[in-house]
């Protein structure tokens, strides 16, 4: 049996204009999902789930059934998870040439479910780490983040940049550009997150800015704009100047905004936020719901979010520098 873990993380800028290849600066936070894996002597895979934000559910399933798992929660959130841990098992077997192998797997994550927070990334590098060290192959931080970008392309319909895997694999703040991922010097960050108890489909979100983008020059132009917006603030981010990151994530959460993947509850978070004195403050990941990020080194963010309405969760996060870790091996 191993027990892996990988951070979540914050889009500190640039989600979906990174799906274009313009940069973005995701920053690994002190929230972990870990993946228990143990093989098993057939072909199946049992996965039992605990999530702070849902039940726990267990299903089980094979290749060679007909319908999809057989699950008792109708939840297309759970769906979505099955699909990233499923498309991180046939990883973990190709990586050790054993496309039979079955397994138990458990998940218990701290990190909300499609919430911007990065649960499916951590959920799909940490379960790929398990599995092949279950099944007797060691892979460096990168290559489990190479194959947990597979494993999203594969369940986000193609669409998927490589800044959320790589960042759960390696920890830290890093930049991404296209398939130029590396680590960036990052000041200490006094990060505060809102979280309005839903959650975004990153498929669905993804396909509308594609097709805004499409239909429109302007939604072009935005999505350029967010990449103007990340240059500027690497260089913030270099000078440590927290007062100016926060005046560019304003910035780009208004872009993001413009593109159609805020939400009234992410946008009363916002301004809350913005309200109580923080430096600034903008949606993360996807969108649609779930949760802001916050810049606001004093207690005054998180107590105001608090009494937001839409608001269910305010916690202050620290910057992850670990990645993908084993936590235990038998
Ligand atoms: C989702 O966490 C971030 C997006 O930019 C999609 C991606 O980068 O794959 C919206």
């Amino acid at each position: 049996m191993v027990v892996s873990s990988a951070p979540g993380k914050v889009y500190l800028f640039g989600e979906h204009a990174v799906v274009y290849g313009e940069p973005a600066v995701p920053c690994a936070i002190e929230r972990r999902a870990r993946v228990s894996v143990e093989a098993r002597d057939d072909d199946r895979i049992r996965v039992h789930a605990e999530d702070l934000s849902l039940n726990g559910f267990t299903v089980e399933y094979s290749d060679d059934s007909d319908g999809g798992p057989d699950v008792d929660v109708a939840e297309s959130l759970v769906q979505a998870g099955i699909g990233y841990i499923d498309a991180a098992v046939e990883q973990a077997r190709d990586a050790a040439g054993r496309p039979d192998a079955g397994f138990d797997i458990t998940v218990e994550s701290e990190i909300p479910l499609g919430a911007g927070l990065g649960s499916s990334a951590a959920v799909t590098t940490a379960g790929i780490d398990a599995g092949t060290r279950e099944l007797g192959v060691e892979l460096s931080a990168e290559e489990v983040a190479e194959r947990a970008y597979q494993a999203e392309l594969e369940v986000q319909n193609g669409e998927a940049s490589r800044a959320d895997t790589f960042c759960s694999a390696t920890g830290g703040a890093v930049r991404v550009e296209g398939d130029d991922c590396r680590a960036m010097d990052a000041p200490d960050l006094p990060f505060v997150i809102g979280f309005d108890g839903g959650a975004g489909d990153t498929g669905e979100l993804v396909a509308g800015v594609r097709a805004l983008r499409e239909e429109y020059d302007f939604a072009a132009d935005t999505v350029e704009s967010i990449g103007d917006v990340v240059r500027s603030g690497e260089e913030a981010l270099a000078a440590g100047d927290v007062a100016e990151l926060g005046e560019l994530m304003n910035f780009n959460h208004g872009l993001l905004e413009a593109l159609g993947v805020s939400s009234r509850s992410l946008d009363q978070m916002v301004w809350a936020a913005r309200d109580a004195g923080a430096h600034g403050a903008k949606l993360t990941g996807a969108g649609g719901g779930g949760c802001i990020v916050a810049l606001d080194p004093t207690d005054s963010t998180q107590t105001a979010l608090r009494y937001t309405p839409g608001c269910e969760d305010a916690f202050r996060a620290e910057l992850d520098t670990d990645g993908v870790r084993v936590e235990d091996e038998e």
